[in-house]
């Protein structure tokens, strides 16, 4: 018989993670104010917050980690990185960062003014957060099938270009710099962009004047969807596909934290001297001196290596495999998922499992905590409380989406666990009609509020 498949690594070394009963989760939601960031992580059992930072690194990138250079200046580490990004990623430039926010941090300064417009394909929270922090508007210009998640559309995370020209031609063209795209495209669900899209984006953006820049914490993922979905590109490498990705592209911002396979880490890589040279001062105010602006010189070994495994097709078969292979559950038991299953996560659409509790009652809060609540797993919600308020009218934006996120860490949890969270979500979906009241927040910042927000259950 044909024989299943298995991940193509062995497991070295192991951390414990604790049970905990239902009586224990109700007493540390209060006290963490039903916001699960509040949790401490012995509080969680299974804990698929987040993707960032959370994988398990290899015994390669533990051994590179030992030869770490902690020179201030001109680290061995540095010119080990900068050699990955230019052999992988083809940029000339970079600088490193803490971590992905932090490259945004340094770039926007430089390319981002009041008043500007930034349009791409749904923008990361942080993202979004960087440009309208600096008094700047980010347009969603991601195709409406990612609206639709029933529906099978293999690149939803693609731009539309007639949502650009509308961009363009609305608004004074001194105020569009760049266009940015995310690959995968978190926000929608961990979608993919096609090549075909993004030479269309590239081709707009050069007839506009303007950079393409991409936001590039999952670009591995989003090659192996493109070498599996998209013609002409089955037999390519995942490494001659993220070289062809990044020819279209000016400049990139990283979280090295996602598919780079590290705990920590960021960069910013471009093709131009002279953006450069004028984030490079930023960077010295913000992060560090250039060759190691806010990671350790072991850190930056350990990225290196990453970007070189993190773009081999076994280390992204397995990793996307197990992710499908809890999607696909949840998707046999009639529970309505993001479709087709992204690459780091499974969304659950909280409005399609709850659509008797009102939308301003936050569905996707509502079903994170139950799921907490049931079996200590912890989701995220990537909804209205994420999409903070709008900075002009100060009104909730619910008109978005609303899912609870099962961000899979790399390398870290066995299909045992997928099991779990599977029953779990089912538990929760079976009773679903019982649950009739959501939560209201008692107390929120003004920007990126998901990370502290108090809520209350109703
Ligand atoms: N861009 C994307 C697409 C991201 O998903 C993230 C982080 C960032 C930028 C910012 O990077 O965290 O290193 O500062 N996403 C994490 C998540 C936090 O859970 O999806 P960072």
């Amino acid at each position: 018989m044909e024989l299943p498949f298995a991940e193509s690594y062995r497991i070295k070394m192991v951390a414990p993670i604790k049970k905990s009963t239902r009586e224990q989760r109700e007493q540390w939601l209060k006290e963490a104010k039903n916001n699960l960031f509040n949790l401490k992580s012995d509080q969680v059992f299974i804990d698929l917050l987040t993707d960032s930072g959370t994988g398990a690194m290899s015994e390669q990138q533990w051994a590179a980690m030992m030869l770490g250079d902690e020179s201030y200046a001109g680290a061995s580490s540095y010119y080990n990185l900068k050699n990955a990004i230019k052999n992988i990623l083809g940029f000339e430039h970079f600088i490193p960062t803490h971590q992905g926010r932090a490259a945004e941090n340094v770039l926007f300064s430089v390319l981002v003014e009041e008043g500007d417009v930034v349009p791409g394909n749904s923008h990361f929270d942080t993202t979004k957060g960087h440009i309208e922090f600096r008094k700047a508007t980010a347009v969603d210009c991601t195709i409406d099938e990612a609206f639709h998640t029933e529906l099978e559309y293999p690149f939803k995370g693609n731009v539309d270009l007639n949502k650009l020209e509308k961009v363009f031609a609305e608004n004074d063209a001194s105020k569009i710099k760049f266009i940015i795209v995310t690959i995968t495209n978190n926000t929608s669900g961990g979608q993919p962009v096609s090549m075909q899209n993004i030479k269309e984006v590239s081709a707009f953006a050069k007839k506009k004047g303007v950079m393409l820049v991409m936001d590039s914490a999952r670009f591995a993922e989003n090659a192996y969807f493109i070498k599996t979905r998209e013609k002409g590109y089955e037999n390519k490498t995942i490494k001659e596909i993220v070289a062809e990705m990044y020819t279209y592209a000016d400049a990139m911002t990283m979280s090295s934290k996602k598919d780079a396979i590290v705990n920590m880490g960021g960069f910013i890589a471009m093709r131009s001297k002279d953006l450069f040279d004028k984030a490079a001062v930023f960077n010295i105010m913000f992060e560090g001196f250039l060759t190691y602006g806010g990671m350790s010189g072991r850190d930056m070994n350990a990225l290196a290596q990453g970007l070189d495994e993190g773009t081999e097709f076994e280390t992204l078969e397995s990793r996307i495999k197990q992710v499908e292979y809890l999607g696909n559950k949840l998707i046999e038991w009639s529970i309505p998922v993001q479709r087709p299953i992204g690459g780091h996560a499974v969304f659950i659409d909280a409005d399609k499992v709850f659509p008797n509790i009102p939308k301003t009652e936050f569905r996707a809060q509502t079903l994170a905590l139950e799921l907490y609540l049931e079996a200590g797993i912890r989701g995220v919600e990537i909804g209205a409380i994420l999409a903070d308020r709008d900075p002009v009218t100060r009104e909730n934006r619910f008109g978005g989406l609303e899912f609870v996120r099962l961000a899979i860490p790399r390398r870290t949890y066995t299909n045992n666990h997928m099991d779990v969270i599977a029953a779990a979500i089912k538990n929760v979906f079976d009773r679903r009609n019982e649950i009739t009241k959501g939560v209201k927040i008692v107390k929120e910042a003004p920007i990126m509020r998901h990370f502290t927000v108090e809520l209350e259950r109703l």
